[in-house]
């Protein structure tokens, strides 16, 4: 496994990380223990959740279980701004929200800090520099060491960096955006303000919920039991214009070598703004075969054939 300093910090993470938001909802607690422990075991130390996961802080509470006595293994990233109860505080990126969300998430993870806390959504109606001072709060009394962002546009990773440094406030140092060969508006902005500001990326969906794994097939039927077997998630990604984009990028990662899986992890990790590719995984065999999809360094050369491919 390789690994690298998230953005313009000392955080070093995994190339491959593990999203953790099929825990409580298609894992239990043994799946969800064997999917950390082989992570674990092939030098994977990002895990990615949310206190909305699972439904209820349920990925948190099986994780807090899954990582008893490994906990110092990993790095634990999670997100708060999400509804987690009833009422206009149980959501959102106010001080107060901020200070129960993150003794809630402490709680259900049994841990006494988290190692990237992340913004989960923006907050349009919270002032941005209420959510850094709250947030730099809690890294300075040591419950939360490293800050991230996620669905945050381009000016709003830029501004959210100008009031860390006017006001000598801990920084974002990671950014989590929808970022695969499928989905790619990223770039536009997003990527390029955080290369400016010192964020690493987190790309999320960078299997387009499975689609970039090759399991898919047009006019078939979705194999029993997998992600995409029905639901809102199959139709906005089983289309005909992903088939299209899946059915040139095969064939290209077949002629060099490689599964399409691997075109996905290493086509987003080969990018320098990349600071680790966090997929799900349902079963430990998905880990394994997802620690090493890395690997594959594209030349520019190849980054310009599949732009070619995926426009
Ligand atoms: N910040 C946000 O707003 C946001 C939004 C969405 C996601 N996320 C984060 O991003 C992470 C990744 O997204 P995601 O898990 O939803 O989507 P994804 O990584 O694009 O796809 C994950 C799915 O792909 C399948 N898969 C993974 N490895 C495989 C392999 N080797 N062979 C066959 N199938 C494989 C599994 O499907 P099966 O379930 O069919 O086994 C798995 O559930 C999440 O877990 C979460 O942490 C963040």
């Amino acid at each position: 496994m390789n690994y690298r300093r998230l953005g313009h910090s000392g955080l070093e993470v995994s190339v491959v990380g593990i999203g953790c938001n099929n825990f409580g909802r298609r894992c239990d607690l043994n799946q969800t223990t064997a999917v950390i422990d082989q992570a674990i075991e092939e030098g994977i130390n990002l895990l990615d959740t949310a206190d909305i996961y699972g439904g209820d802080g349920a990925s948190e509470t099986l994780m807090g279980k899954a990582l008893k006595g490994k906990r110092h293994q990993v790095v634990l990233a999670t997100k708060f701004a999400g509804q987690m109860g009833d009422g206009p505080m149980s959501k959102g990126t106010s001080r107060n929200h901020i200070m129960e969300a993150v003794e809630a998430s402490l709680r259900r993870l049994d841990t006494d800090y988290i190692d990237l806390y992340q913004v989960h959504f923006p907050d349009p109606e919270t002032p941005l520099e209420e959510t850094m001072r709250a947030l730099d709060d809690l890294v300075r009394s040591g419950k939360v060491r490293y800050l991230g962002n996620s669905n945050y546009a381009g000016w709003q990773i830029a501004s959210a960096h100008w009031i860390a440094k006017q006001n000598n406030l801990s920084p974002f140092i990671s950014a989590q955006n929808e970022w695969s060969l499928i989905k790619r508006a990223v770039e536009d902005e997003v990527v390029p303000a955080a290369q400016e500001f010192g964020l690493g990326m987190l790309p999320y969906f960078p299997l387009a919920s499975g689609l970039l794994t090759g399991k898919y097939k047009r006019g078939e039927m979705a194999p029993e039991g997998t992600r995409l077997a029905e639901g809102p998630m199959a139709e906005r990604s089983l289309t005909e214009a992903n088939f299209d984009i899946v059915e040139k990028l095969e064939p290209y990662a077949v002629e060099r070598g490689h599964t399409l899986l691997e075109l996905a992890f290493s086509w987003l990790a080969s990018h320098p703004a990349v600071g680790s590719v966090i997929a799900g995984a349902t079963k430990p065999e998905q880990v394994t075969k997802n620690a090493t999809a890395a690997d594959w360094i594209l030349s520019s050369e190849e980054r310009a054939e599949v732009d070619g491919l995926t426009q």
